[in-house]
């Protein structure tokens, strides 16, 4: 049986659990998911280790969660799977594009938070490491909600940010920016800023760097307010850093998590991670 020996160990103080004893080449049965699912509300972020499965394996775990995204940047896209993103900075051909692999994921953020429908959980698998950097940092957006001063915490009750791709697209300087297809695929949008977890009740911020400003405020005053509280959420007290070893799989969950990749040297060395992202409110939604 996949989960009979289950092994879940918390990965420091602030969250992030390893979880080992399970081959995600093999579906899950019942109980080892809602073990899994009990964990990832536990513990914010789980790291597989030692994992190695392919891309049907791969989406076919993800879609026991929910639905998966095709993201809107279709550059990233594998080119069989639309719900597999390969992020890399390795060229078709082999060589390298002069470029992070994505730039916009070395900002804090949280995934698809520039869409109605957000993404629920990202799941990362590591295919090829870079010797040195390349490292996924987290924040745990419940530690970063209990610890707002009363005063601020009372001041972003009922406030909506504005979140938008194009914006933080533009922001983390990537050489591609959206297409106008894409950015009329990918409208503003609000979301609350504290936010009920709908699975733990829970209430988590829920911010980053894709929110440019908030709704019904003055853009300018709502930038500096967006700013503290990211600065505020994202401060060392409330990270886990994951450091990447050969097989690790790590799933996070979006709705009480920032997260930002680190830079590394990607004009000489190579980093290949494949992604899918599990949209929606609750685990299990249609
Ligand atoms: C992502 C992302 C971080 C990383 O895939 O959503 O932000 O370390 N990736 O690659
Ligand atoms: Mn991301």
């Amino acid at each position: 049986m996949a989960g009979a020996s289950l092994a879940i160990a918390p990965l420091g103080p602030v969250m992030a659990a390893g979880v080992r004893g399970l081959d995600l080449s093999i579906p899950l049965d019942d109980a080892t998911f809602a073990a899994v699912c009990r964990a990832l509300h536990d513990h914010q972020v789980l790291v597989f280790r030692d994992q190695d499965f392919d891309e049907t394996a791969h989406v076919a775990f993800s879609r026991r969660f929910g639905v998966l995204q095709a993201h809107v940047l279709n550059q990233y896209q594998h080119r069989a799977n639309p719900e597999i993103l390969f992020l890399t900075n390795v060229l078709p051909d082999g060589t390298l594009r002069g470029e992070h692999p994505d730039p916009g994921s070395m900002i804090w953020h949280t995934d698809a938070s520039w869409s109605a429908r957000r993404a629920l959980a990202t799941t990362l698998l590591a295919v090829t490491l870079p010797k040195a950097g390349g490292d996924t940092l987290f924040a745990n957006m419940y530690a970063a909600h209990d610890g707002l001063a009363p005063a601020l915490r009372a001041r972003l009750a009922g406030l909506r940010a504005v979140h938008s791709l194009d914006h933080s697209r533009r922001l983390s300087g990537a050489r591609e920016q959206m297409t106008e297809a894409q950015k009329r695929a990918a409208p503003p949008v609000e979301h609350e800023i504290l936010r009920t977890h709908p699975d733990t009740g829970r209430t988590a911020i829920y911010l980053g760097e894709h929110a440019s400003h908030i709704a019904g405020m003055a853009e300018d005053e709502g930038r500096a307010l967006v700013q503290r509280v990211n600065a505020h959420a994202t401060q060392p007290a409330y990270r886990y850093i994951h450091r990447w070893s050969p097989g690790d799989f790590v799933m996070w969950d979006n709705r009480c998590v920032l997260h930002s990749a680190t830079d590394f040297d990607w004009r000489n060395d190579r980093r290949t991670m494949r992604r899918t992202t599990i949209l929606g409110e609750r685990i299990g939604e249609a």
